[in-house]
């Protein structure tokens, strides 16, 4: 089970009126964290020259870094290299790298196979900027953050490691001999760095020998509709009739003609968005209401969902169903939910009410990250798609159908109007396989609810090849039949991370 917290940092739960980058951009991949910064001094970083382009004849390098704990290492160990992914690394160091609580995955692996530790940086992320990244980034340098560049950037220091150094004796671990030609070098990272793991091993299988691919969702795709599929499928069942209708209510009225209407249901939103538990109140007026966009204050229903990915559906939807089914605790909850019994408008007072009473401030959450939210921002709309759009054809749907595939489309045409395809281009994460890619020496793990288990190898969608995974370890560079993949899938759980100390199961 995951007990550190993660949160993608752009949830914040305040904006109003104004899309700003930060809370327009989806729901990333990646973990974060959150933890408070630790006291520790953060272990010493390196950096490495890594050429900005590697697939043409420049010259031109950038600082790459990453850290290195030799603690358990032993001459003929391997090496695990732990890809903090779309996030500044640093603060991820003692977690990873120094056991601040308790071994990590990585540390463990390091710890029983007497190997060498590496926490990688992501470019365009952390200290590990090529170029400024702020609104001013041109798409001339934007060009250089994509799968592929990224990707040789670990092939490139994984084969350069301890070269320049050899007969430095006071270079440390720097100077070790770990080339991947005579040492397996194992890939570890969950979310967007399980993607990277499991396309380095097909990618590269000479220099990455195995590869743990934690809740990876190696298929892009544009429309990802489904990224709510699993909160839904987690719901009871009361909750999520109340929901589902309660979501349709508010969509049918924001796009009709009954203003008054409209505006007393954001006004009732923007309300119970700022109030708090114990009946703390908000007053917006009606006429300061009217001004936010139907798109804000229908997003205000989807409240609840902000910290689903990160802790699950008992810490964050079953206390919200709670509140709602018994109407902020008074009342017995009825099987069928409360829109069937007592009419839609009764449900939509209970769900502003369970949104007031809910108590957001207790979850912790970290500061803004402005480098990563516009850096993956660039990714997903650049290649990875991923658009969490709203489907008002699913009869379950509890995301407003405000969210289109349009909006996000002008959201990222807006964030980077130049340099951007028409539309992300899948093709470049899809030609490694995508659901059907069955590569050899690689675990992939997931957690039952985890939204992104969708869009990864144990996804059950309609349009997935609906592969099982299995437990059974397949031979040394051979890959498992193609119904199946190496891997399993934790009951009851929202993600699965490489942090969590599963590492037995991982042999090449
Ligand atoms: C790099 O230089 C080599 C030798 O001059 C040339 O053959 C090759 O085409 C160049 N590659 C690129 C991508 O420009
Ligand atoms: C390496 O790991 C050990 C054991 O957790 C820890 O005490 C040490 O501080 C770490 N060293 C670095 C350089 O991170
Ligand atoms: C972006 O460029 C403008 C115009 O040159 C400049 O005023 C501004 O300070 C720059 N912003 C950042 C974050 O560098
Ligand atoms: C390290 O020392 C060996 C033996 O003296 C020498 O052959 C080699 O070139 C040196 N390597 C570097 C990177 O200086
Ligand atoms: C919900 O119940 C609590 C505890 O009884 C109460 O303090 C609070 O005012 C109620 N909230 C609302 C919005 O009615
Ligand atoms: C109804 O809601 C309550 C409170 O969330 C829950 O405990 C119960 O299991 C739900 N019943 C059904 C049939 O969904
Ligand atoms: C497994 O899938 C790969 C890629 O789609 C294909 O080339 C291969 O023939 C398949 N193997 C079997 C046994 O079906
Ligand atoms: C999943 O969670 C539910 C509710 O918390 C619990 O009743 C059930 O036993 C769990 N199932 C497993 C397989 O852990």
């Amino acid at each position: 089970m995951v007990r550190l917290p993660h949160l993608a940092v752009h949830f914040v739960l305040v904006a109003l009126s104004l899309c700003s980058l930060a809370k327009c951009t989806a729901p990333r991949p990646g973990f974060q964290e959150i933890l408070p910064r630790v006291d520790t001094s953060p272990g010493e970083s390196h950096f490495i020259d890594i050429p900005l382009d590697h697939f043409s004849n420049s010259t031109q390098t950038f600082k790459n870094r990453f850290w290195v704990n030799d603690t358990y290492f032993e001459p003929g160990g391997p090496v695990f290299l732990f890809d903090s992914g779309e996030q500044d690394a640093a603060p991820l160091h003692p977690y990873y790298l120094q056991e601040y609580h308790g071994l990590s995955a990585v540390m463990r692996l390091a710890k029983r196979y007497k190997g060498l530790a590496i926490l990688w940086e992501h470019r365009f992320y952390g200290d590990s900027l090529p170029f400024p990244v702020n609104r001013n980034t041109t798409a001339d340098q934007w060009r250089f953050l994509n799968t592929e560049q990224a990707l040789e950037d670990v092939i490139f220091f994984a084969n350069s490691f301890g070269s320049s150094h050899r007969n430095d004796s006071s270079a440390g671990p720097l100077a070790l001999s770990v080339h991947p030609s005579t040492t397996p070098w194992v890939f570890l990272g969950g979310s967007y760095p399980g993607v990277r793991a499991a396309f380095l091993r097909i990618r590269n299988p000479e220099t990455i020998f195995a590869s743990w691919a934690s809740s990876a969702p190696v298929h892009a795709q544009v429309d990802m509709a489904s990224y709510y599929m699993a909160a839904e499928r987690s719901l009871t069942r009361n909750c999520s009739a109340d929901w589902v209708a309660v979501t349709k209510y508010v969509d049918g009225a924001l796009k009709g003609n009954d203003q008054k209407l409209k505006d007393t249901i954001k006004q009732g939103l923007l309300n119970a968005r700022q109030s708090g538990p114990g009946g703390r109140s908000a007053s917006r007026s009606l006429e300061e209401s009217a001004q936010i966009s139907d798109l804000s204050a229908a997003s205000i229903l989807m409240d609840p969902l902000d910290f689903y990915q990160y802790y699950g559906f008992a810490a964050t939807l079953l206390p919200f169903c709670n509140l709602l089914e018994t109407r902020n605790l008074t009342a017995d909850p009825l099987e069928g939910g409360l829109a069937s019994r007592f009419g839609v408008e009764t449900a939509f007072r209970a769900f502003l009410v369970a949104i007031a009473e809910l108590d957001y401030d207790s979850i912790p959450r970290g500061a803004d990250d402005p480098v990563t939210d516009r850096s993956w921002m660039w990714q997903y709309c650049s290649e990875y798609g991923f658009y969490q759009r709203g489907d008002a054809t699913n009869p379950l749907s509890i995301q407003t159908s405000l969210r289109s595939l349009e909006l996000f489309q002008e959201q990222c045409n807006s964030a980077f109007p130049q340099g951007l395809p028409a539309s992300p281009q899948v093709e470049n994460v899809n030609k490694y396989g995508g659901w059907d890619m069955n590569p050899s020496n690689v675990l992939f793990t997931n957690g039952e609810f985890d939204p992104w288990r969708t869009q990864g190898l144990a996804s059950i969608e309609v349009n997935s090849p609906q592969r099982t995974p299995s437990v059974s370890i397949p031979q040394c560079n051979v890959a498992p039949p193609n119904s199946s993949f190496f891997g399993l899938t934790y009951a009851n759980m929202s993600a699965s991370t490489a942090r969590s100390p599963r590492s037995s199961s991982l042999r090449g």
